[in-house]
């Protein structure tokens, strides 16, 4: 197993490139479920999920390649209608094949993904959409089998605005002929840019971004030449990364549009940025950062995504701070990390209150997910001496190059080969 050895610096300067979304580019991949016909996908991000995705999609028999950030998907076979616990298990986003394969093929079957280290996260709220479809439900050897005699177009309020199960939805709604309504639906970017894509495929979808998404059915859908949004939260995550030392970094191929509340609390704590449409400019004040408190939320709230980094780098802050973590239950797992660095941290449920300290010391530390784990260099790379990030593998399931990227610009971390 690969670890990163970070030293501490000072200062940091120069352009960054952001890479394609990972949250968008898992459904748009998944989506070529729905088609006999070839889709070109552009501008996806070199990462683990993406290569998990490839393996899932080739287990189904789709046929894949990916050159070039390109990811081109053809069909020659009959499909399977299966996702194993071995592919689930990897990455939880392989439940959304079944949305596709249901419309399809009137039946899918995946395994229940369990829980993992932030949480719980069950699928009853996927379950519950394909049940107001027409589907029928069982359970059999760990894995949820879905099936249907005939799908119908419904009017669907989801309990909670799950991006995944807005999506899983989505993808079945397409196929099936009338109008289907989502309410309390999710509204981050990366749904619009989803159905974006879906409706290059001939999809009939409107309101994607709001709250009710209507989705007219249509017979079949069609090959597609699409490019996948920025990374929204990789921006984010350079961002405060590039706030928590001194400098002034330039994120490329990308804007801060779609992160207006993370921008408005770094704003606060002393940063100045620049949204320079297709770049974004981040000047840090050099002195430690005031604190800022929040509690996450579904979008246009602050991202659960960014709240380790963000928590990371209150470490540093002039002043107590208090996180609110609103939609995962277990998503303080890297504080024991930070404490181990010299943090003042202390956890009660769901929120953790932050005393910031001058600063952090370097020290073995380990990722326990993808987000903390990128928390964990935004500490190691704000504090004094050496650290040795253990699990860099939950880093590379979402960050693309995230190494090089942070040296181009003076960033002091390597990679050890394990
Ligand atoms: C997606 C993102 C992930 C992000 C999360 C919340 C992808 C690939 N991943 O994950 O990076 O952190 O949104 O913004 O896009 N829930 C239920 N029942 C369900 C589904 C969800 O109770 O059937 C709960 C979850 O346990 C969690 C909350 O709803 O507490 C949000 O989950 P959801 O929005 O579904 O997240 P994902 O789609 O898994």
């Amino acid at each position: 197993m690969d670890n990163f050895v970070i030293n501490g610096v000072k200062s940091v300067s120069g352009n960054i490139s952001i890479s394609g979304s990972k949250n968008a580019a898992l459904p748009i991949l998944i989506s070529s479920l729905l088609t006999k016909e070839k889709v070109e996908i552009e501008n996806v991000p070199k990462l683990r999920d993406i290569q998990s995705t490839l393996e899932l999609l080739n287990y189904l028999g789709k046929k894949c390649s990916f050159t070039s950030n390109k990811f081109v998907i053809s069909e020659n076979h009959s499909l399977k209608h299966h996702a194993p616990y071995d592919l689930v298990r990897k990455m939880r986003a392989s439940i959304l094949v079944a949305g596709p394969l249901l419309a399809r093929f009137k039946q899918a079957r995946f395994s229940l993904p369990g829980g993992c280290t932030i949480g719980v996260r069950p699928v009853d709220i996927h379950l519950e959409s394909f049940k107001k479809l027409g589907a029928h439900i069982s359970y059999s050897g760990g894995d949820v089998v879905i099936s249907a005699k005939h799908l119908k177009a419904a009017r669907v309020k989801l309990k909670f605005p799950s991006v995944g199960a807005t999506e899983n939805l989505m993808m079945c709604a397409v196929l099936i002929e009338g109008e289907t309504v989502i309410e309390n639906c999710a509204k981050e970017p990366e749904i619009k840019d989803f159905a974006d894509c879906l409706r290059n495929m001939g999809a009939l979808i409107e309101g994607a971004g709001s709250s009710t998404i209507k989705i007219m059915g249509v017979k079949k859908l069609t090959g597609v030449k699409y490019s996948v949004m920025p990374d929204r939260i990789e921006t984010g995550t350079f961002m405060i990364l590039s706030a928590a030392v001194q400098g002034e970094i330039n994120l490329l191929n990308t804007s801060c549009k779609n992160l207006a509340v993370v921008s408005k609390c770094l704003e606060r704590s002393g940063v100045k940025i620049k949204d320079c449409g297709n770049s974004v400019k981040i000047i840090s004040s050099g002195k430690r950062p005031k604190p800022v408190s929040f509690k996450t939320a579904p979008y246009p709230g602050f991202p659960t995504d960014l709240q380790a980094v963000w928590l990371a780098y209150m470490c540093r802050a002039k002043g107590k701070s208090a996180i609110h973590e609103s939609i995962f239950e277990n998503r303080f797992m890297h504080v024991g990390e930070l404490l181990r660095m010299g943090a003042k941290i202390t956890v009660t449920e769901d929120k953790a209150v932050i005393t910031g300290v001058d600063r952090l010391k370097g020290a073995p530390i380990m990722a326990s997910d993808i987000r903390a784990g990128a928390a964990l260099i935004v500490a190691a790379s704000a504090a004094s001496g050496k650290s040795t990030l253990r699990r860099v593998y939950h880093i590379d399931r979402g960050y693309d190059g995230i190494e090089e990227k942070m040296r181009s610009v003076g960033f002091k971390i390597i990679r050890k080969k394990g």
